[in-house]
This record gives structure tokens, sequence and C-alpha cells, in this order.
């Protein structure tokens, strides 16, 4: 249809909005269809918002259908198709993880309650803030109309990051890599799976057949690349996850390549033993707005450990949660 796709951004004003609402806007996400942008911030942040918005006018984008701007979530995301939920309140100084995990929930349980009162019926949520995977769930606990395959927190940028180092190893082209795999939690203990991905169609790990590299460069480098791009721009990744945060809408959305498949942190159905109910990174294809974990992958014992550890951080964010009265 050509009706805008109405497209909530939450934290507009802040870094990665800054560069995901030009994506959007100039139709990376809908291939042309007209996008509408809905988008919230908290009010001492609307001035610096509203001249984003200036900017965004500036740019004359065709499919840019209206945009609308706000501290009310009830307002912002009513009728929403999707939600993209970057703001989030980062980690300062001298604040402990319960701390962090608070001033987070806060927020995520407020947008799950509205997302859950005014967003159509088809809406989609994918939670960029961080700590993502639990805000996920925060937001989805807080949401009980809306279908738990709906929520998903972003790993995609993990995910874009590990191709980008397979490929700078292997001196293949990104388009060569398929199948790669981030499993768990969007934090240090993620796990980058080269057991399963493919460069040209052959397995990765056996292509580069270097299992100190693949332990003790390639995890490492991916996990810790935020912390590495801080060190070196002094502030956080943006314009990366602005892109995967693209990415990850746009294959939700429209559906993943043919033989391939992508990474999600999504409500688990107990998959590869990871419990029901927590939001972890799988291996995922998508189709038509809905995705299914890719069933069947041989694990051995090497992947067992690593998927375990950081699950096993997972279940604890959900008991601190749940212990703050949060979901
Ligand atoms: P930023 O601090 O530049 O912007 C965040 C914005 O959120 C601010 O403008 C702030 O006013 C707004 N905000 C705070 N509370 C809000 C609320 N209740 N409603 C609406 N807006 C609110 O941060 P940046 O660099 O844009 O990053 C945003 C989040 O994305 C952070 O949590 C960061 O850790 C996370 N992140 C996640 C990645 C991932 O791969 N999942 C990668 C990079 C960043």
């Amino acid at each position: 249809s050509s009706a805008p796709l109405k497209v909530a951004v939450t934290g507009a004003a802040g870094q990665i909005g800054y560069s995901l609402l030009f994506r959007l806007a100039s139709g990376a996400l809908t291939n042309g269809r007209p996008i509408e942008l809905r988008l919230l911030e908290i009010t001492p942040a609307l001035k610096a918002l509203e001249g984003v918005v200036m900017e965004l006018d500036d740019c004359a984008f065709p499919s840019l259908a209206g945009v609308e701007i706000g501290d009310d979530a009830e307002k912002i995301f009513d009728g929403v198709n999707l939600a993209l939920l970057v703001g989030a309140r980062p980690r300062g100084p001298g604040m402990e993880r319960g701390d962090l995990l608070s001033a987070n929930g806060a927020i995520f349980t407020a947008q799950g309650k509205a997302l859950n009162a005014v967003a159509a019926d088809d809406v989609r949520i994918g939670v960029t803030g961080n700590p993502a995977n639990t805000n996920a769930l925060i937001a989805h606990k807080n949401a009980p109309d809306i279908p738990a395959e709906r929520f998903s927190a972003l790993t995609r940028l993990d995910h874009n990051r590990a191709i980008s180092q397979l490929a700078a190893k292997t001196g293949a082209p990104v388009t060569d890599i398929t199948k790669m795999t981030i499993w768990g939690n969007h934090s240090a203990t993620q796990y980058p799976d080269l057991f399963h991905a493919e460069v040209a169609g052959k397995n990765a790990a056996e292509t580069v057949g270097d299992q100190d590299w693949l332990e003790n460069t390639f995890i490492p480098t991916v996990a810790k690349r935020g912390a590495a791009i801080i060190e070196a721009r002094g502030s956080s990744s943006a314009a990366s996850a602005a892109s995967a945060t693209v990415d990850a809408a746009r294959d939700w959305l429209f559906g993943s390549a043919e033989g391939d498949w992508v990474s999600m942190a999504v409500v688990s159905d107990g998959s590869y033993g990871v419990p029901e109910g927590l939001v972890s990174s799988f291996p995922v294809t998508t189709k038509d707005g809905d995705w299914s974990i890719v069933q069947g992958l041989d694990i051995d014992d090497f992947s067992r450990a690593r998927i375990d550890a950081s699950v096993a951080e997972l279940a604890d964010e959900r008991d601190a949660v749940t212990e703050l009265g949060l979901i």
C-alpha cells in the first residue's frame, strides 16, 4: 500500500538519532514507500530535536510524508507500525548496575505501556538502547496485548561487525559472508559464531583454519568493538548503530535474503537450550514481518560454553529487573 509507514524513534535528538533519522527519511527502510516519523524525546531535548527536524525539512526527502515530535509517548506512539527504541539512560559516573537497570526500567516500562495502549495492531518494536536485551524484555512484559514475537533487541551491529572482521581476515567481500550468528546478550559476553558461518559457501571456521585467531582475536575484537570505538572517537558508535538499526528493521519487515540468515535478539521459545522467555540473540530468518529461529544447528562444546555464559548473564539481568519489580 502507499499509506506512509508510521515509524517512531525514541532518543531522536541523540547521536544515533542524528544518523538514523536521515537514513529512514531517505527511504532506506521502506524502499521509497513514504514514511512518517514520530520522534520522542525528553522535554529538555525537544529544542535540539526541533533543530534536527529543520535539517530533515532541508533535505526535501521525497519519501518523508511527515514528522511529529513530542515528549508524550502515548501521543508519539499513536498508530505506529514500527517503534525503534533508541533512547536510554547511559551509565553515569558511580552508577551501579542496579541503578542503570532501574533508570532504564522506568523508561521501558512506561514505553511498553504506551505502545500497548496506542500502537497499531501490526506494530514491531526494535530496541537499540542499552542494556538492549533486558530493555526489550521490560517493554514486552509491560505490553501484555502485544504478541511477544513483536519485540526484538538489536544485535545486528555485532553481526555486521563479525561479517566485516571475517571478510578482512579472509580477503572475501562482505557479500560472500553468509550465515553469521551472534548468540546471547548484546554485551561483552556475546558469542559471534564462525562454525556455522560461510565464506563463499564454505564453512568459515575451516576456511580460516586458525582456532587461535578465532578464539583470541576474532571473538574479543567483535565483542569489544564498541569500547574500541569509544577509545578512538571519544564517543560511542552511532552511525554504524543507526545503520544496523535500519538493516534489522528492513529485514524484519521485508524479509531476509534467500539462503542466508540474520541475528536478532528475540523472546526465546527454548531453542538451543536458551530458557524460554529470555530475550536472546539467535540466527533467524524473516519473512512478511515474522521471524523464525533457524533450527537444527549442531552446537559443539566450545560454542555451548560461550552461549551458556552469555545466556547466564541474561538470566541474571532478568532476575535483577524482576527483583526491582519492573517485570
Ligand atoms: P545519546 O545519549 O546520544 O542519545 C540518547 C537520547 O535518548 C538522548 O537525546 C536522550 O535525551 C534520549 N532519551 C533519554 N531518555 C529518554 C526517554 N525516556 N524517552 C525518549 N528519549 C529519551 O545516545 P546514543 O549514542 O544515541 O545511543 C543511544 C542508545 O543506544 C544508548 O543506550 C547506547 O548504549 C545504545 N547503543 C546500542 C547499540 C547496539 O548495538 N544495540 C550500539 C550503540 C549504542
